[in-house]
């Protein structure tokens, strides 16, 4: 199964909805905690990991999904640092179908680059398995210059880390003076974060009826649409994503507020913008070399 489904299986009543829904906003950045795969697979009799597996092949549907309806980013919570608790057999049956996956993704370089798709992998690296990490490296590296979308795949990721990550990069700054206090703002500290969105995080699904944002994008959901549904995640359907884009459009109005009061809140001290970037763009390079080192030692380790 490949990452982005390349055929559109969708009816003509599912269309003609799109074509409807299309005359209103659509949302260009999705998140999703894809959510209930052991339910489905226990409802199914399968074991656990044929559930993830079944939970992988969703998400390639939703994401050739996304594309064609024209959300351009999708952020997906597909391992959590809390994950590693599960049981042994479950936390290394879950590594090794991301290992095939990433490798998929590695062998499938044409059509990726085709589509435009940016990869992009966030989380803790340090408690990912170097074998994993390295094809993670490589598949960043891989599409770092596409353009036409992004995924962003949060893997050994909590909100709490990497917000406390970010903090630590700060505090390196202020102590080695490359920033000062005053330059300490919310907008430096998300520029230190492993996401890096293109775009604002415009709604939030959460399927299998939890509602609970379980430490993912806590930072980046401070505008965003909550949208909690009951399916299992491997039984979502395009329907269920045609409402999502739909409860967008019906809260789009308070959000168009929220943002106008955003950007009254704009920096203007041009000193202080230059220490920002100059901060910001040492981070990223520094965050690039251990990912190019890793990229570049592929084919050493496989
Ligand atoms: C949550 O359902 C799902 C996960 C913890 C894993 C998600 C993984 C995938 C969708 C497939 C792997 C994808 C890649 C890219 C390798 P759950 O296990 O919490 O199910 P439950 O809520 O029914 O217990
Ligand atoms: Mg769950």
């Amino acid at each position: 199964m490949s990452w982005i489904k390349d055929q559109d299986d969708r009816s003509w009543v599912q269309k003609l909805c799109t074509a409807v829904l299309k005359q209103g906003l659509i949302p260009q950045h999705v998140g999703f905690i894809l959510d209930g795969n052991r339910r489905y697979a226990r409802g199914q009799n399968l074991q656990t990991v044929e559930g993830h597996r079944k939970g992988f092949e969703k998400l390639s549907d939703t994401l050739r999904w996304c594309l064609d309806l024209g959300i351009t980013e999708v952020t997906v919570f597909v391992f959590s640092i809390e994950n590693f608790k599960r049981s042994e057999e479950e936390v290394s049956g879950l590594m090794k179908l991301a290992k095939e996956k990433f490798q998929k993704l590695l062998d499938e370089e044409e059509n990726l680059m085709n589509e435009g798709v940016c990869v992009q992998i966030v989380g803790d690296w340090s408690l990912v398995p170097e074998d994993l990490r390295i094809l993670m490296a490589k598949a960043m590296y891989m599409t770092r210059n596409n353009t036409r979308a992004k995924l962003n795949v949060a893997f050994a990721y909590t909100s709490r880390n990497e917000i406390t990550r970010g903090m630590k990069l700060i505090h390196q700054g202020l102590l080695d003076g490359s920033i000062l206090e005053d330059d300490v703002d919310c907008k430096l500290l998300e520029e230190s974060f492993y996401i890096l969105p293109s775009k604002p995080l415009d709604i939030l699904v959460r399927t299998s009826g939890e509602k609970r944002l379980s430490d993912f994008l806590l930072w980046q959901s401070a505008e965003t649409v909550l949208c909690f549904t009951n399916v299992l995640w491997p039984e979502f359907t395009y329907w269920h994503l045609l409402s999502v884009v739909f409860q967008f459009q019906i809260d789009k109005r308070n959000l168009m507020h929220l943002n106008l009061k955003a950007n009254d809140l704009q920096v203007t001290d041009l000193a202080m913008e230059q220490r920002q970037h100059k901060f910001i763009e040492k981070i990223r390079q520094q965050q690039w070399k251990i990912i190019a080192d890793d990229a570049s030692r592929i084919n050493s380790s496989l």
